[in-house]
């Protein structure tokens, strides 16, 4: 009997450990920061005009909720905090429907039209990186207030930190606006954004970050607006974008490689958006998707936020059979991809 008893706590004591182990070596949070491609409507509580809270937006996402998200539902980001156990989405930090409690779970203080270069996000007047820190710096008092010093700086650690952002500071910047063209050649640029790149990443490491992901940039020569203005190329992907795109995703890997032998104790990794991407846009039957060139909403050439919700009357049925939600987004279908074959082959080793 008492034999009988003594083994019974033993096991009960065994299987306490195994699930603390267990608890403890996953992800308990996930921290986004970055541009509309993970902008879950922070930009909904600023004054621009980058957003997407109204229909067509949403209109797959849960309730057929326009919540800020620039998709028909869910962003890369959702489905990554779904694959780690966590929330099936991460809320945006401006939004005061949310608070603390979920926030310290998930959280994302992207905005969408922002880029590295505090230029890009004067553009649209949307948040600058920096001022993402900023907000970011916020959130640590609130969860310390919320869960304890001890527990919030384990969160703090703990925590999967991604970014995703780079594409607006050539697209909207860089090749639209007059002043960075002048001030730099194109490979000056990418080297002026790896280095804020590289300071963010060393903040946010000196703030207790550990486990960081770092987006590269997607083929964006292949969006359609960028498409539907290459006419002397038949309207295929422009490949004077793509080829930045890649020098740039070089640079930050190896910017990667560098700050892994320097920082003790960071694992910081590389998602690359652009071959898994390119291969859907090179191949979509296989995908089951039908359309690439265009994107679902309005007429896909050209429309994206305000412009997609004017003229939505064109917007096709099935959101699934598209590559692209609007000009400049991915369907919630090509960002459920995407998201799958970052957890597999990029994130994996943060939920071991
Ligand atoms: C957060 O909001 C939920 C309801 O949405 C509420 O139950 C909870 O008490 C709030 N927590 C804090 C810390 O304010
Ligand atoms: C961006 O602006 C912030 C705030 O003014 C400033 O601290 C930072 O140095 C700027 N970044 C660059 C790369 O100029």
């Amino acid at each position: 009997m008492e034999y009988n008893y003594i083994i019974s706590c033993f096991l009960l004591v065994i299987q306490f450990l195994v699930l603390v182990t267990k608890i403890e070596s996953k992800v308990p949070a996930i921290v986004v920061f970055g541009d509309s491609s993970v902008d879950a409507g922070n930009n909904n509580f600023i004054p621009t005009i980058a957003r997407s809270n109204f229909k067509p937006y949403g209109r797959d996402f849960a309730g057929g909720r326009a919540t800020g998200r620039f998709s028909n539902g869910r962003i890369a980001t959702d489905f990554i905090s779904q694959a780690m156990g966590l929330k099936p989405t991460i809320p945006a930090y401006l939004d005061p429907a949310y608070n603390i409690s979920a926030f310290a779970i998930g959280v994302t203080f992207a905005s969408a039209a922002t880029g590295y270069d505090n230029a890009t996000a004067d553009v649209l007047s949307v948040i600058p990186l920096w001022k993402q820190l900023e907000y970011y710096k916020e959130y640590q008092k609130r969860l310390k207030a919320y869960m304890g010093e001890s527990k919030a700086s384990r969160t703090i650690s703990e925590a999967l930190y991604m970014t995703s952002i780079g594409t607006n500071d050539f697209l909207e910047n860089y090749y639209t606006m007059p002043g960075r063209s002048r001030q730099y050649t194109p490979g000056e640029y990418e080297n002026f954004l790896v280095g804020i790149a590289k300071n963010f990443v060393k903040e946010l490491y000196g703030l207790g970050a550990r486990k960081i992901s770092l987006g590269g940039i997607p083929p964006m020569g292949c969006m359609p607006l960028e498409r539907t203005t290459n006419m002397a190329g038949s309207y295929d992907c422009v490949e004077k974008y793509n080829k930045v795109a890649l020098e740039f995703n070089n640079k930050l890997k190896n910017m990667i490689v560098e700050l892994n032998k320097e920082l003790p104790g960071i694992k910081l990794v590389f998602s690359d958006p652009y071959f898994v991407l390119q291969s859907i846009i090179k191949r979509p039957s296989l995908y089951g998707f039908q359309v690439t060139g265009a994107g679902c909403c309005a007429t896909g050439m050209y429309e994206m936020g305000y412009a997609c919700a004017r003229t939505s009357m064109f917007t096709c049925t099935d959101a699934n059979k598209y590559v692209f939600w609007d000009a400049f987004h991915p369907t919630e279908k090509t960002n459920h991809i995407i998201a799958a074959y970052m957890v597999k082959h990029v994130l994996a080793e943060f939920n071991a």
